[in-house]
């Protein structure tokens, strides 16, 4: 009886405590304000639409959602949604990288299927060159395939084995008209060579070759039909460390002799740091920090941006990187955390934070995070 005295007296002051630590959050009602700032975020996107896109911009993309049902009533309505990408806005301009960062699972993938279509975007606008593609049918995009080209990240899959390099080289020439059907050989071997593969490889098929070699056919295959945006996803991920290099200075290099423009996707940090002109890190579907490459590692302002470049190896020895490690495992992103979805591991998780999501605001040109820590008024 005592002890059940005392078990009691215990339950009351933890609940005493949890209660003066909610403070004003007390008895919240975390699930309606979830849906109130849903709401909100819906009626920001409907007023979005009716704005004109950057003149500027080659691509800008607009409160883009790729949620995909894993379970559905007999009725078939969704009983569980799993939100790869949700709401996540941005521009890339002409000639720039942008690289997105963040862990395995964040929606990278789904976000660059999303924009090139590959995955039929659940809600938001892909501005492609002014035109708003996103609702755009596979015939539509047809047109478009050529200038809107992906290197995936696994070489060894992505080429067809029983072609040799001529012909996977040479098919999407001829489909798209590139050049006239007398001149597509040739077209073809120049373009072997600027990706740094010999004439002789044209007889071979691709079971000859190394990852990097294949990597360099994909590459390849992308410029064959003279892109000018190019989603890289992972590109170099399932390379050997020693080609890595190699392959990211082909596609810098292709770059500055075609003008074109990456979104290039990696969980590389110095990769990214090393490619990108800008950067945009993911979490749980969510962007939840944008701006310039420089500035960013300079400065990284959300406690997940700063976490991650922490782990980069700091090239000057006199400075010594403090690295941070997160707690705990990366939630699912079928029940993402209420709040904002980065509080469970936040190393500077206030009460708030466990119950509104922070707004995705730009708080100085051109550098966007959400964040309760940057809340003030620009
Ligand atoms: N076709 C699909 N059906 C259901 N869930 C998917 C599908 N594709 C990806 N996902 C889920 O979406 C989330 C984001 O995946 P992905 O975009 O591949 O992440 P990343 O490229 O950042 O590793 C993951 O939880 C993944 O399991
Ligand atoms: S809003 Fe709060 S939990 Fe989220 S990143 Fe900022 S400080 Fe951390
Ligand atoms: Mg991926």
């Amino acid at each position: 009886m005592e002890k059940e005295l005392e078990k009691t007296t215990n339950q009351e002051t933890e609940e005493t405590t949890a209660t003066e630590e909610q403070g004003e959050y007390a008895g919240f009602d975390d699930l309606a304000e979830k849906e109130k700032a849903e709401q909100l975020k819906q009626e920001q996107a409907e007023k979005d639409k009716a704005l004109p896109p950057d003149p500027e911009a080659i691509l800008e993309v607009r409160h883009l959602k790729k949620h995909f049902v894993l379970k559905k009533t007999l009725m078939g309505k969704p009983l569980s949604t799993l939100k790869a990408v949700d709401d996540v806005s941005f521009k890339i301009m002409p000639g720039e990288t942008l690289g997105i960062v963040g862990e395995s699972g964040c929606g990278k993938t789904t976000m660059g299927r999303a924009i090139l279509k590959l995955h039929q975007p659940t809600a938001g606008q892909v501005f492609f060159k002014g035109v708003d593609i996103a609702g755009y049918t596979p015939k539509q995009m047809r047109a478009l395939r050529t200038d809107m080209q992906i290197v995936f990240q696994d070489p060894y899959s992505s080429l067809p084995p029983r072609s040799t390099v001529g012909d996977i080289l040479a098919e999407p020439v001829r489909v798209h008209n590139i050049v006239p059907p007398s001149e597509v050989k040739d077209y073809v071997l120049k373009i072997m060579e600027q990706c740094g593969l010999r004439d002789y490889y044209y007889e071979r098929y691709p079971h000859e070759f190394s990852g990097g070699q294949r990597q360099r056919i994909c590459i390849a295959r992308a410029l064959a039909v003279n892109p000018t945006f190019v989603v890289c996803d992972e590109p170099v991920s399932a390379l050997d460390v020693s080609i890595q290099a190699q392959i990211i200075n082909l596609l810098k290099k292709i770059q500055e002799e075609r003008k074109l423009t990456y979104l290039f996707i990696s969980h590389d940090l110095s990769v990214v740091k090393y490619i990108s002109d800008k950067i945009g890190v993911m979490y749980l579907g969510s962007m939840v920090e944008f701006g310039n490459t420089e500035k960013m590692f300079d400065n990284p302002l959300h406690p997940y941006t700063n976490a991650l470049f922490s782990a980069v190896p700091n090239p000057n020895p006199d400075e010594k990187g403090n690295r941070i490690l997160l707690k705990g495992d990366i939630p699912s992103p079928a029940n993402p955390p209420m709040g904002c979805k980065f509080h469970t591991r936040c190393p500077k998780c206030m009460e708030i934070c466990k119950h509104i999501e922070p707004e995705y605001r730009e708080i100085e040109d051109g550098h966007f995070v959400a964040c309760h820590c940057y809340n003030q008024e620009k």
